[in-house]
């Protein structure tokens, strides 16, 4: 029996795949490479020591989908498949529309056909919006600000509904924090085309001297020092959060929301700081306007996943410096 991972040679679903494996667990990734390279899949090869099966298609293609569960055992699915540019998202809000909603009704369509009912969904923290008081907890209301976020919205309450309809399912609703970082060996991170939107990539780009400065985007809210606050958690601690909630799936049904954070927040200053300190580069910044959509703070409370999973962030703010720095430099 084998975990379907799509989106598995993304950022995050390589970093699990990786733990996955390393677990025992047998894995089949589907991933159409629009943000990922399949040269990904050879160092998951090569940390792991382990092989896997690999569809390269599109969620959106039925027929695709449908042969991967007709030709494997599938017995859950960990789902990252997925359009992430919170920008590109407002200009392009059919495209994000389609592929993230339909392509996850594709998926649940094909998993109910074939009777594959465990799906592990990585939503995200955008789902907080902009009025919930800091710490988030999963009972809070939700919202979005633009399509990517809203996607996010919608689909959870899909995966709610779809449960209501068909108690046999168990669904794990993930919200990520900021994942920052990189597998320790250096040969799987995170590789955005063109020039990166999301801070520490940015950060990376600087240190190794591809951009001359990064702007921070204010200096003026309410928080320690001013600059923008988040919760910075490290991409493997983020992968075995995965690990934790299939666990979790396996002895029920039902559908649970869990937020994966560390439950500290960093502002924008301090990242720039462990950065220098990790890389010994200096990283020159300059302050800038405020990001439209940006919030203040936003992190989270860590204590259900902690309670019911058993997970909690292990890495520190410099740990993620390092991890990043080393794959940065490696590239
Ligand atoms: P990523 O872009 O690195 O990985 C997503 C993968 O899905 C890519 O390899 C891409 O090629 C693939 N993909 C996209 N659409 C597809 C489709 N229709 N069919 C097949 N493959 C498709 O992103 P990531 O950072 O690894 O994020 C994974 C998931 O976590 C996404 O759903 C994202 O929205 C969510 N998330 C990410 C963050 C973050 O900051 N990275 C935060 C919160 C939530
Ligand atoms: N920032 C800068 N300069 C930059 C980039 C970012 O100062 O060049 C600041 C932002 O203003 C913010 C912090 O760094 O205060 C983090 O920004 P990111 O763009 O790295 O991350 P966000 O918190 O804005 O958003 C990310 C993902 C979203 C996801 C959210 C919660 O991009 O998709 O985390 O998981 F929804």
């Amino acid at each position: 029996m084998a975990v379907l991972v799509t989106g598995g040679a993304g950022y995050i679903g390589s970093h699990t795949c990786v733990e996955l494996l390393n677990e025992g667990e047998q894995i089949i990734i589907v991933d159409n490479f629009s943000n990922s390279k399949p040269e990904v899949l050879n160092q998951i090869r090569k940390i792991t020591g382990k092989d896997f099966q690999f569809y390269q298609a599109d969620l959106l293609n039925r027929e695709a989908i449908k042969k991967i569960f007709s030709e494997n055992a599938v017995e859950s699915v960990i789902h990252f498949a997925g359009l992430k540019a919170v920008g590109e998202s407002v200009s392009l809000p059919l495209r994000y529309y389609h592929n993230n909603i339909t392509g996850t009704l594709i998926l649940c369509e094909e998993m109910e056909a074939a009777n594959v009912k465990r799906l592990v969904f990585s939503s995200s923290a955008t789902v907080y919006g902009m009025n919930n008081p800091v710490p988030y907890r999963e009972d809070m209301p939700t919202s979005a600000t633009n399509p990517y976020g809203w996607t996010k919205v919608m689909i959870e309450q899909i995966l709610k509904d779809l449960y209501t309809a068909n108690p046999t399912f168990s669904i794990s609703i993930l919200r990520y924090f900021n994942p920052v970082g990189a597998h320790e060996s250096g040969l799987i991170g995170e590789d955005p085309n063109g020039i990166p939107n999301n801070l520490t990539p940015y950060i990376a780009k600087v240190a190794k001297g591809e951009l001359p400065k990064l702007t921070v985007y204010g200096d003026d809210y309410d928080t320690k020092d001013g600059t923008g606050v988040r919760d910075y958690i490290h991409v493997v601690d983020l992968a075995k959060g995965h690990l934790s909630a299939l666990k979790k799936l396996r002895t029920e049904t039902g559908v649970s929301i869990y937020n994966l954070g560390s439950g500290e927040g960093h502002s924008v200053l301090e990242v720039v700081r462990a950065y220098e300190k990790a890389s010994g580069r200096p990283v020159p910044y300059v302050i800038g306007p405020r990001r439209a959509g940006d919030i203040a703070s936003c992190y989270a409370d860590p204590k259900k996943a902690e309670q019911e999973l058993h997970w909690k962030a292990t890495k520190s703010l410099y740990d993620m410096c390092l991890d990043s720095w080393r794959f940065t430099e490696k590239k």
